[in-house]
Protein backbone atom coordinates (compact mmCIF):
# COMPACT_ATOMS: atom_id res chain seq x y z
CA UNK A 1 0.00 0.00 0.00
CA UNK A 2 1.13 3.46 -1.08
CA UNK A 3 1.66 6.06 1.92
CA UNK A 4 -0.73 8.35 3.11
CA UNK A 5 -2.12 10.92 5.05
CA UNK A 6 -5.49 11.40 5.69
CA UNK A 7 -7.33 14.76 6.61
CA UNK A 8 -10.60 15.43 6.73
CA UNK A 9 -12.26 17.65 9.52
CA UNK A 10 -15.79 17.79 8.00
CA UNK A 11 -18.34 16.99 10.63
CA UNK A 12 -20.96 15.64 8.23
CA UNK A 13 -24.91 15.91 9.76
CA UNK A 14 -26.38 13.39 8.25
CA UNK A 15 -29.96 11.94 8.64
CA UNK A 16 -33.93 13.08 8.37
CA UNK A 17 -34.70 16.34 10.19
CA UNK A 18 -31.32 17.18 11.09
CA UNK A 19 -31.59 20.57 9.31
CA UNK A 20 -32.96 21.49 12.95
CA UNK A 21 -29.37 21.39 13.91
CA UNK A 22 -28.16 24.22 11.62
CA UNK A 23 -28.23 27.31 14.51
CA UNK A 24 -25.62 25.05 16.51
CA UNK A 25 -23.19 24.34 13.52
CA UNK A 26 -23.12 27.98 12.45
CA UNK A 27 -20.77 29.87 14.61
CA UNK A 28 -22.49 32.26 17.31
CA UNK A 29 -22.93 35.56 16.28
CA UNK A 30 -21.86 34.73 12.81
CA UNK A 31 -23.42 37.21 9.96
CA UNK A 32 -24.05 34.86 7.07
CA UNK A 33 -23.80 35.12 3.30
CA UNK A 34 -26.73 32.66 2.39
CA UNK A 35 -25.79 31.12 -0.87
CA UNK A 36 -27.68 29.45 -3.30
CA UNK A 37 -28.64 28.39 -6.73
CA UNK A 38 -31.62 28.82 -9.65
CA UNK A 39 -34.37 28.65 -6.80
CA UNK A 40 -35.43 25.67 -6.41
CA UNK A 41 -34.48 25.56 -2.55
CA UNK A 42 -37.86 27.81 -2.62
CA UNK A 43 -40.15 25.13 -4.61
CA UNK A 44 -39.15 22.50 -1.90
CA UNK A 45 -39.33 24.48 0.85
CA UNK A 46 -35.54 24.28 1.90
CA UNK A 47 -34.86 28.02 1.98
CA UNK A 48 -37.63 28.48 4.53
CA UNK A 49 -36.05 25.52 6.65
CA UNK A 50 -32.45 27.59 6.66
CA UNK A 51 -34.30 30.41 7.35
CA UNK A 52 -36.29 29.30 10.47
CA UNK A 53 -33.63 27.91 11.81
CA UNK A 54 -30.74 30.45 11.43
CA UNK A 55 -33.76 32.72 13.81
CA UNK A 56 -31.06 35.62 15.07
CA UNK A 57 -28.51 35.63 12.73
CA UNK A 58 -27.86 38.55 10.28
CA UNK A 59 -28.70 37.13 6.64
CA UNK A 60 -27.57 38.14 3.43
CA UNK A 61 -28.91 36.00 0.41
CA UNK A 62 -27.31 35.64 -2.66
CA UNK A 63 -29.04 33.84 -5.50
CA UNK A 64 -27.96 32.88 -9.04
CA UNK A 65 -25.04 30.29 -9.04
CA UNK A 66 -25.93 28.10 -11.52
CA UNK A 67 -24.91 24.75 -13.05
CA UNK A 68 -21.48 24.24 -13.49
CA UNK A 69 -20.93 27.65 -11.42
CA UNK A 70 -19.50 30.70 -13.55
CA UNK A 71 -16.24 32.55 -11.77
CA UNK A 72 -17.98 35.59 -13.33
CA UNK A 73 -20.79 35.11 -10.91
CA UNK A 74 -18.90 34.29 -7.87
CA UNK A 75 -16.95 37.23 -8.30
CA UNK A 76 -19.74 39.29 -7.74
CA UNK A 77 -20.60 36.99 -4.35
CA UNK A 78 -16.69 37.95 -3.12
CA UNK A 79 -17.60 41.85 -3.62
CA UNK A 80 -20.76 41.17 -1.36
CA UNK A 81 -18.58 39.65 0.83
CA UNK A 82 -15.84 42.19 1.74
CA UNK A 83 -18.61 45.26 1.76
CA UNK A 84 -20.91 43.52 4.13
CA UNK A 85 -18.42 42.21 6.29
CA UNK A 86 -19.58 38.21 6.50
CA UNK A 87 -18.07 36.14 8.47
CA UNK A 88 -19.64 32.63 7.40
CA UNK A 89 -20.77 30.99 4.08
CA UNK A 90 -23.71 28.75 3.98
CA UNK A 91 -24.00 26.88 0.99
CA UNK A 92 -27.60 25.35 0.45
CA UNK A 93 -27.68 23.26 -2.88
CA UNK A 94 -25.70 20.77 -5.26
CA UNK A 95 -22.11 20.58 -6.11
CA UNK A 96 -22.64 23.56 -8.37
CA UNK A 97 -23.74 26.08 -4.96
CA UNK A 98 -21.26 24.00 -3.26
CA UNK A 99 -18.18 24.27 -5.35
CA UNK A 100 -19.24 28.27 -6.19
CA UNK A 101 -18.85 28.82 -2.46
CA UNK A 102 -15.50 26.80 -1.92
CA UNK A 103 -14.39 29.36 -4.79
CA UNK A 104 -15.67 32.14 -2.89
CA UNK A 105 -14.09 31.62 0.22
CA UNK A 106 -10.75 31.29 -1.05
CA UNK A 107 -11.13 34.24 -3.06
CA UNK A 108 -12.50 36.83 -0.66
CA UNK A 109 -9.08 36.83 0.85
CA UNK A 110 -6.55 35.71 -1.70
CA UNK A 111 -3.67 37.85 -2.67
CA UNK A 112 -3.72 38.79 -5.97
CA UNK A 113 -6.13 37.95 -9.12
CA UNK A 114 -8.58 35.12 -8.15
CA UNK A 115 -9.02 33.67 -11.51
CA UNK A 116 -4.83 32.55 -10.98
CA UNK A 117 -6.86 30.21 -8.31
CA UNK A 118 -8.41 28.29 -11.46
CA UNK A 119 -5.91 29.13 -13.84
CA UNK A 120 -2.86 28.27 -11.82
CA UNK A 121 -5.00 25.64 -10.09
CA UNK A 122 -3.36 26.43 -6.68
CA UNK A 123 -3.80 25.18 -3.31
CA UNK A 124 -5.85 27.32 -0.83
CA UNK A 125 -4.43 26.36 2.76
CA UNK A 126 -5.21 28.98 4.85
CA UNK A 127 -7.17 32.47 5.29
CA UNK A 128 -10.50 30.90 3.73
CA UNK A 129 -13.70 32.40 4.85
CA UNK A 130 -14.89 29.64 6.75
CA UNK A 131 -18.48 27.85 5.78
CA UNK A 132 -20.63 25.44 5.86
CA UNK A 133 -23.24 23.24 3.60
CA UNK A 134 -26.92 22.18 2.99
CA UNK A 135 -26.85 19.48 0.93
CA UNK A 136 -29.68 19.09 -1.98
CA UNK A 137 -28.47 17.13 -4.51
CA UNK A 138 -26.71 13.99 -3.81
CA UNK A 139 -23.52 13.10 -6.81
CA UNK A 140 -20.53 15.42 -6.44
CA UNK A 141 -18.69 14.21 -2.76
CA UNK A 142 -17.99 18.57 -2.64
CA UNK A 143 -20.12 18.44 0.45
CA UNK A 144 -17.57 16.18 2.17
CA UNK A 145 -14.33 17.28 0.04
CA UNK A 146 -12.19 20.24 -0.38
CA UNK A 147 -11.78 19.93 -4.03
CA UNK A 148 -14.28 22.42 -6.42
CA UNK A 149 -14.78 22.97 -10.54
CA UNK A 150 -15.54 25.92 -11.75
CA UNK A 151 -15.95 27.49 -15.08
CA UNK A 152 -14.56 30.95 -16.55
CA UNK A 153 -17.62 31.55 -19.20
CA UNK A 154 -15.25 33.99 -21.36
CA UNK A 155 -12.79 31.93 -22.01
CA UNK A 156 -14.85 28.40 -21.87
CA UNK A 157 -12.43 26.86 -19.33
CA UNK A 158 -13.61 24.62 -16.53
CA UNK A 159 -10.88 24.29 -13.79
CA UNK A 160 -10.68 22.76 -10.49
CA UNK A 161 -8.44 23.36 -7.78
CA UNK A 162 -8.69 22.75 -4.02
CA UNK A 163 -6.87 22.94 -0.94
CA UNK A 164 -7.20 21.47 2.95
CA UNK A 165 -8.93 25.23 3.68
CA UNK A 166 -11.69 24.39 1.67
CA UNK A 167 -13.19 21.87 3.63
CA UNK A 168 -16.88 22.91 4.50
CA UNK A 169 -16.97 23.29 8.56
CA UNK A 170 -20.11 21.00 8.72
CA UNK A 171 -22.42 19.27 5.79
CA UNK A 172 -25.82 18.76 6.89
CA UNK A 173 -27.24 15.75 4.71
CA UNK A 174 -30.73 14.78 4.76
CA UNK A 175 -31.69 12.36 2.29
CA UNK A 176 -35.55 13.79 1.69
CA UNK A 177 -34.42 16.80 0.02
CA UNK A 178 -33.77 13.99 -3.06
CA UNK A 179 -37.68 13.86 -3.40
CA UNK A 180 -38.10 17.22 -5.50
CA UNK A 181 -35.05 16.50 -7.95
CA UNK A 182 -35.94 15.74 -12.12
CA UNK A 183 -35.11 12.48 -12.49
CA UNK A 184 -32.37 13.92 -14.77
CA UNK A 185 -30.94 15.20 -11.62
CA UNK A 186 -31.14 12.11 -9.74
CA UNK A 187 -29.60 9.92 -12.96
CA UNK A 188 -27.03 12.49 -12.78
CA UNK A 189 -26.02 11.92 -9.60
CA UNK A 190 -25.98 7.85 -9.27
CA UNK A 191 -23.45 8.23 -12.81
CA UNK A 192 -21.46 10.28 -11.24
CA UNK A 193 -20.63 8.51 -7.89
CA UNK A 194 -20.01 5.56 -9.99
CA UNK A 195 -17.57 7.26 -12.09
CA UNK A 196 -15.66 8.75 -9.00
CA UNK A 197 -15.36 5.83 -7.12
CA UNK A 198 -14.14 3.78 -10.60
CA UNK A 199 -11.60 6.69 -11.35
CA UNK A 200 -10.29 5.73 -7.82
CA UNK A 201 -10.61 1.96 -8.48
CA UNK A 202 -10.07 1.22 -12.21
CA UNK A 203 -6.44 1.57 -12.15
CA UNK A 204 -3.96 -1.77 -11.95
CA UNK A 205 -4.01 -4.33 -9.22
CA UNK A 206 -2.39 -3.05 -5.75
CA UNK A 207 -1.97 -4.02 -1.87
CA UNK A 208 -5.27 -1.33 -1.33
CA UNK A 209 -7.26 -4.83 -0.34
CA UNK A 210 -9.25 -2.46 1.93
CA UNK A 211 -9.32 0.44 -0.59
CA UNK A 212 -10.91 -2.14 -2.94
CA UNK A 213 -13.38 -3.54 -1.23
CA UNK A 214 -14.66 -0.16 0.03
CA UNK A 215 -15.13 0.71 -3.69
CA UNK A 216 -16.74 -2.22 -4.95
CA UNK A 217 -19.36 -1.82 -2.11
CA UNK A 218 -19.93 1.50 -3.13
CA UNK A 219 -20.54 0.30 -6.91
CA UNK A 220 -22.97 -2.50 -5.65
CA UNK A 221 -24.88 -0.35 -3.63
CA UNK A 222 -24.96 2.37 -6.22
CA UNK A 223 -25.88 -0.29 -8.78
CA UNK A 224 -28.63 -1.72 -6.43
CA UNK A 225 -30.26 1.28 -5.31
CA UNK A 226 -29.73 3.67 -8.26
CA UNK A 227 -32.60 2.49 -10.83
CA UNK A 228 -34.73 2.69 -7.83
CA UNK A 229 -34.12 6.02 -6.43
CA UNK A 230 -34.96 7.79 -9.66
CA UNK A 231 -38.65 5.76 -9.68
CA UNK A 232 -39.08 6.10 -5.53
CA UNK A 233 -36.65 9.10 -4.22
CA UNK A 234 -39.47 9.32 -1.45
CA UNK A 235 -38.33 5.97 -0.08
CA UNK A 236 -36.15 6.30 2.61
CA UNK A 237 -33.65 3.47 2.52
CA UNK A 238 -33.28 4.00 -1.13
CA UNK A 239 -32.56 7.88 -0.52
CA UNK A 240 -30.09 7.24 2.37
CA UNK A 241 -28.15 5.31 0.67
CA UNK A 242 -27.93 6.92 -2.09
CA UNK A 243 -26.85 9.81 -0.70
CA UNK A 244 -23.87 8.33 1.87
CA UNK A 245 -22.68 6.14 -1.31
CA UNK A 246 -22.18 9.95 -3.03
CA UNK A 247 -20.25 11.25 0.09
CA UNK A 248 -18.34 8.46 0.65
CA UNK A 249 -17.55 7.83 -3.31
CA UNK A 250 -15.14 11.30 -2.82
CA UNK A 251 -14.87 12.05 0.44
CA UNK A 252 -10.89 11.07 0.42
CA UNK A 253 -11.37 7.37 2.16
CA UNK A 254 -11.15 5.34 -0.85
CA UNK A 255 -8.67 7.40 -2.52
CA UNK A 256 -6.00 6.70 -0.11
CA UNK A 257 -3.13 4.51 -0.26
CA UNK A 258 -3.70 3.60 -3.96
CA UNK A 259 -2.79 5.00 -7.47
CA UNK A 260 -6.04 7.21 -8.93
CA UNK A 261 -6.90 7.92 -12.14
CA UNK A 262 -9.21 11.49 -13.03
CA UNK A 263 -8.30 11.70 -16.51
CA UNK A 264 -12.15 10.49 -17.31
CA UNK A 265 -13.16 13.79 -15.71
CA UNK A 266 -10.94 15.90 -17.08
CA UNK A 267 -11.82 14.88 -20.50
CA UNK A 268 -15.90 15.08 -19.10
CA UNK A 269 -14.91 19.09 -17.91
CA UNK A 270 -13.91 20.11 -21.71
CA UNK A 271 -17.64 18.58 -22.75
CA UNK A 272 -19.37 20.45 -20.26
CA UNK A 273 -16.82 23.83 -21.10
CA UNK A 274 -17.77 23.03 -24.67
CA UNK A 275 -21.09 21.92 -25.00
CA UNK A 276 -23.16 22.55 -21.44
CA UNK A 277 -23.86 18.90 -20.97
CA UNK A 278 -24.61 17.99 -17.37
CA UNK A 279 -21.43 16.70 -15.91
CA UNK A 280 -21.95 13.51 -15.09
CA UNK A 281 -23.44 13.05 -18.74
CA UNK A 282 -19.61 13.57 -20.07
CA UNK A 283 -18.42 10.73 -17.98
CA UNK A 284 -20.75 8.22 -19.15
CA UNK A 285 -19.60 9.12 -23.07
CA UNK A 286 -15.78 9.35 -21.98
CA UNK A 287 -15.36 6.75 -19.26
CA UNK A 288 -15.90 3.79 -21.22
CA UNK A 289 -13.91 4.87 -24.06
CA UNK A 290 -11.18 5.53 -21.67
CA UNK A 291 -11.41 1.69 -20.47
CA UNK A 292 -11.29 0.58 -24.24
CA UNK A 293 -8.60 2.68 -25.10
CA UNK A 294 -6.17 2.14 -21.96
CA UNK A 295 -7.45 -2.11 -21.90
CA UNK A 296 -4.15 -3.32 -22.22
CA UNK A 297 -2.92 -1.56 -18.69
CA UNK A 298 -6.56 -1.62 -17.14
CA UNK A 299 -7.60 -5.19 -18.27
CA UNK A 300 -6.44 -7.10 -14.63
CA UNK A 301 -8.38 -4.11 -12.53
CA UNK A 302 -11.43 -4.27 -15.54
CA UNK A 303 -11.77 -8.27 -14.89
CA UNK A 304 -11.54 -7.88 -10.75
CA UNK A 305 -14.44 -5.82 -11.46
CA UNK A 306 -15.86 -7.39 -13.75
CA UNK A 307 -15.84 -10.80 -11.66
CA UNK A 308 -16.63 -9.17 -7.95
CA UNK A 309 -19.34 -6.66 -9.59
CA UNK A 310 -21.13 -8.50 -12.37
CA UNK A 311 -20.27 -12.31 -11.47
CA UNK A 312 -18.80 -12.70 -14.83
CA UNK A 313 -16.20 -15.49 -16.19
CA UNK A 314 -14.13 -16.58 -18.62
CA UNK A 315 -10.54 -15.41 -19.97
CA UNK A 316 -8.82 -11.80 -18.52
CA UNK A 317 -9.58 -10.47 -21.74
CA UNK A 318 -13.47 -11.89 -22.19
CA UNK A 319 -14.16 -10.45 -18.46
CA UNK A 320 -12.45 -7.61 -19.37
CA UNK A 321 -14.45 -6.50 -22.44
CA UNK A 322 -18.07 -7.67 -20.85
CA UNK A 323 -17.10 -5.53 -18.01
CA UNK A 324 -16.80 -2.33 -20.13
CA UNK A 325 -19.86 -3.41 -22.16
CA UNK A 326 -21.71 -4.50 -18.21
CA UNK A 327 -21.11 -0.51 -17.37
CA UNK A 328 -22.42 0.82 -20.38
CA UNK A 329 -25.79 -0.79 -19.99
CA UNK A 330 -25.95 0.15 -17.00
CA UNK A 331 -25.25 3.82 -17.54
CA UNK A 332 -27.91 3.61 -20.10
CA UNK A 333 -30.81 1.91 -17.36
CA UNK A 334 -29.84 4.90 -15.31
CA UNK A 335 -30.91 6.80 -18.57
CA UNK A 336 -27.56 8.27 -20.19
CA UNK A 337 -26.87 8.61 -23.61
CA UNK A 338 -23.29 7.72 -24.00
CA UNK A 339 -22.57 9.29 -27.47
CA UNK A 340 -21.14 12.92 -27.98
CA UNK A 341 -23.33 12.92 -30.97
CA UNK A 342 -26.61 12.05 -29.71
CA UNK A 343 -26.03 15.81 -27.54
CA UNK A 344 -24.69 17.53 -30.22
CA UNK A 345 -23.84 17.46 -34.40
CA UNK A 346 -20.83 19.68 -33.80
CA UNK A 347 -18.56 17.57 -33.18
CA UNK A 348 -16.21 16.81 -35.94
CA UNK A 349 -13.08 19.22 -34.48
CA UNK A 350 -14.05 18.05 -31.07
CA UNK A 351 -11.18 16.38 -30.22
CA UNK A 352 -8.57 18.31 -31.77
CA UNK A 353 -9.56 20.98 -29.92
CA UNK A 354 -9.18 19.17 -26.87
CA UNK A 355 -6.00 17.55 -27.74
CA UNK A 356 -4.41 21.23 -28.37
CA UNK A 357 -5.24 22.57 -24.98
CA UNK A 358 -4.41 19.81 -23.06
CA UNK A 359 -1.63 20.80 -24.83
CA UNK A 360 -0.98 23.72 -24.27
CA UNK A 361 -1.42 23.24 -20.24
CA UNK A 362 1.29 20.84 -20.42
CA UNK A 363 -1.54 17.79 -19.69
CA UNK A 364 0.27 15.26 -21.99
CA UNK A 365 0.44 12.24 -19.48
CA UNK A 366 -2.82 11.50 -17.94
CA UNK A 367 -4.31 8.72 -15.70
CA UNK A 368 -2.50 6.32 -13.05
CA UNK A 369 0.83 5.55 -15.42
CA UNK A 370 0.99 8.61 -17.04
CA UNK A 371 0.45 6.69 -20.24
CA UNK A 372 -2.13 8.49 -21.08
CA UNK A 373 -0.74 10.74 -24.07
CA UNK A 374 -2.08 13.43 -26.61
CA UNK A 375 -2.24 10.30 -28.71
CA UNK A 376 -4.53 8.18 -27.04
CA UNK A 377 -6.38 11.02 -25.55
CA UNK A 378 -7.51 11.92 -29.39
CA UNK A 379 -8.25 8.22 -29.78
CA UNK A 380 -10.75 8.25 -26.47
CA UNK A 381 -12.56 11.46 -27.95
CA UNK A 382 -13.06 10.42 -30.95
CA UNK A 383 -14.13 6.58 -29.95
CA UNK A 384 -16.37 9.05 -27.87
CA UNK A 385 -18.39 10.51 -31.11
O1 LIG B 1 -29.95 25.99 -9.05
P1 LIG B 1 -31.13 25.33 -8.46
O2 LIG B 1 -32.40 26.07 -8.73
O3 LIG B 1 -30.97 25.02 -7.00
O4 LIG B 1 -31.35 23.92 -9.23
C1 LIG B 1 -30.40 22.89 -9.26
C2 LIG B 1 -29.67 22.79 -10.61
O5 LIG B 1 -30.45 23.31 -11.64
C3 LIG B 1 -31.12 21.58 -9.18
N1 LIG B 1 -31.35 21.11 -7.80
C4 LIG B 1 -30.44 20.94 -6.81
N2 LIG B 1 -31.03 20.41 -5.73
C5 LIG B 1 -32.35 20.27 -6.02
C6 LIG B 1 -32.56 20.72 -7.34
N3 LIG B 1 -33.77 20.69 -7.93
C7 LIG B 1 -34.80 20.22 -7.19
N4 LIG B 1 -34.67 19.74 -5.94
C8 LIG B 1 -33.46 19.74 -5.31
N5 LIG B 1 -33.34 19.22 -4.07
O6 LIG B 1 -30.27 20.65 -9.83
C9 LIG B 1 -29.56 21.30 -10.87
C10 LIG B 1 -28.12 20.82 -10.90
O7 LIG B 1 -27.44 21.21 -9.74
P2 LIG B 1 -25.83 21.11 -9.66
O8 LIG B 1 -25.44 21.61 -8.31
O9 LIG B 1 -25.24 21.73 -10.85
O10 LIG B 1 -25.59 19.53 -9.77
P3 LIG B 1 -24.46 18.63 -9.17
O11 LIG B 1 -24.63 18.44 -7.71
O12 LIG B 1 -24.46 17.43 -10.03
O13 LIG B 1 -23.10 19.45 -9.35
C11 LIG B 1 -22.40 19.45 -10.57
C12 LIG B 1 -21.16 20.32 -10.44
O14 LIG B 1 -20.23 19.77 -9.50
C13 LIG B 1 -18.95 19.63 -10.11
C14 LIG B 1 -19.32 19.41 -11.55
O15 LIG B 1 -18.23 19.61 -12.41
C15 LIG B 1 -20.42 20.41 -11.76
O16 LIG B 1 -19.89 21.71 -11.96
N6 LIG B 1 -18.19 18.55 -9.45
C16 LIG B 1 -17.65 18.79 -8.25
C17 LIG B 1 -16.86 17.88 -7.59
C18 LIG B 1 -16.26 18.16 -6.28
N7 LIG B 1 -16.34 19.38 -5.77
O17 LIG B 1 -15.68 17.30 -5.66
C19 LIG B 1 -16.56 16.58 -8.16
C20 LIG B 1 -17.41 16.22 -9.32
O18 LIG B 1 -16.68 15.34 -10.11
C21 LIG B 1 -17.85 17.35 -10.18
O19 LIG B 1 -16.82 17.70 -11.10
ZN1 LIG C 1 -17.74 13.98 -11.02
Amino acid sequence: MLNFELYNPTKLVFGKGQINKLSELVPKGAKILLAYGGGSIFKNGIHQQVIDNLKGFEIVEFSGIEPNPHFETLMKAVEVIKAEKIDFILAVGGGSVIDGVKFISGAVNFDGNPIDILQKHLLIKENAVPFGTVLTLPATGSEMNSGSVVTIAATQEKLAFGGSALFPQFSICDPTVIQSLPKRQLQNGVVDAFTHVMEQYLTYPHEGYLQDRIAEGILQTLIEVGPKVVDNPADYALASNFMWSCTMALNGLIQKGVPNDWATHMIGHELTALYGIDHARTLAIIGPNLYRVLFETKKEKLAQYGKRIFNLSGTVDEIANEAINKTVEFFHTMGMDTKLSQYTDDYSKTADFIVNRFDERGWKAMGERQNITLEKLKAIVEMSY
